[in-house]
């Protein structure tokens, strides 16, 4: 029996829920959620670059109960793995954001909420017994962008991560192709009527249309006035290169989230893992460093935080266990990538993430 016709709860991996979700998404949605840029170069590199790594175990070290906690904006928290923020979930289940963020909240975990999700970023606030952070894009409209970060603030939002690695849309073909569109009654909640009505189907790519909103003159500087408005503390997200991630910290951020947006913006760049080194050089336990792009088991999530992560997102694995089974089907999805995190550093012999150095790496 393939994957497709299984119930989530006997899936022994993620990769088992993708085919699922296949099956109950629209051609339109699937595109959406699995398609990168361009050649999607990047995108299958995100997934294969982890197989390049090789992990080196220690015996006898009498290791059976890991500390697996690490901790993000000053919080501590008993997993170092997180779902990624990811506009529109409502096209993939109808609870959508609230579904994850109540999945979040069972298991003692953070929830990341995008801009551009189909819920209200103060109904998800409302339903945050963890802390919430607030994921944000910066438009032209400075107005919009102070409001947005004024409603997080006001909502009870934690931190700010600012994603920056998207100011004009990478090239995704797929939603182009199907036309991609948010079918009615779904609408992005944290943005205005009018900014809606770019989303409805037409010739080509909704997505497109609305990031044409973003603000592509941002530079360092707009950011740091940006950045004036708010208290809170930030992080900055889809970040390549270690000198931006030194100028980030320089400015005042707490974390820096390594990430190519999970190979939909530019095609044939570095995977997190490629530059991850060069950032635990580079910054040197000054801010937390956190990496996205096809974490797909819990060896992956060892080779990220052994090379010098303090923890990881997960994209599309959420959106397929979201699609499949709601709320139920991300803490199955989670919990599978902790059983297998937890086995993984009782098999390399070793004791707490802190204690997971290059000795472990073949
Ligand atoms: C369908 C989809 C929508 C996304 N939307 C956002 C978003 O709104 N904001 C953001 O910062 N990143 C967004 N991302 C990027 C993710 O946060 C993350 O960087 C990426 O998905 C990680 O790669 P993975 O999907 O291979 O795990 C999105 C990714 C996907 C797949």
């Amino acid at each position: 029996m393939d994957s497709s016709s299984r119930d989530f709860k006997d899936f022994l991996n993620l990769d088992e829920f993708e085919a699922s979700a296949k099956s109950v998404l629209s051609p339109m949605a699937y595109a959406y959620f699995s398609g990168g840029a361009c050649d999607q170069f990047t995108l299958r590199e995100n997934v294969s670059s982890w197989n390049n790594i090789k992990l080196w175990p220690r015996v006898l070290r009498g290791v059976s109960n890991p500390d697996l906690s690490t901790s993000i904006f000053g919080q501590s928290f008993h997993l170092p793995f997180y779902p990624a923020p990811v506009a529109m979930l409502k096209l993939a289940h109808p609870e959508g954001e609230l579904a994850v963020r109540r999945a979040m909240n069972r298991l003692h975990l953070p929830y990341f909420a995008s801009t551009m999700a189909t819920t209200s970023l103060e109904d998800i606030a409302g339903e945050s017994t963890t802390p919430s952070y607030f994921q944000l894009y910066c438009f032209k409209d400075h107005g919009l962008t102070k409001s947005l970060i004024q409603r997080a603030e006001q909502s009870g939002f934690k931190g700010l991560v600012i994603t920056v690695d998207a100011q004009m849309l990478g090239k995704r073909e797929a939603d182009i192709r199907h036309r991609f569109h948010l079918p009615s009654p779904l609408k992005l909640e944290n943005l205005d009527h009018k900014s809606n009505l770019e989303l409805h189907a037409s010739e080509g790519s909704g997505a497109e249309r609305i990031s044409a909103h973003f603000d592509a003159s941002l530079n360092w500087k707009s950011l740091e006035a940006i950045l004036g408005q708010t208290k809170l503390p930030w992080a900055i997200k889809g970040v390549l290169h270690p000198e931006d991630g030194v100028i980030a910290a320089d400015m005042g951020a707490k974390a820096i989230f390594i990430s190519n947006h999970g190979g939909r913006q530019l095609d044939c760049v570095p995977t997190a893992i490629d530059v991850l080194p060069l950032f635990a050089k580079a910054l040197a336990g000054r801010v937390g460093i956190f990496v996205d792009g096809g974490i797909r088991r819990g060896t992956d999530i060892v080779k990220a935080i052994l090379l010098g992560a303090d923890g990881v997102l997960i994209g599309k694995p959420m959106v397929w266990a979201l699609a499949c089974g709601g709320a139920e089907g991300v803490i199955r999805m989670m919990n599978i990538l902790e059983e297998e995190f937890r086995l993984a550093l009782c098999l390399l012999g070793c004791s707490s993430l802190k204690n997971l150095r290059m000795e472990h790496k073949f």
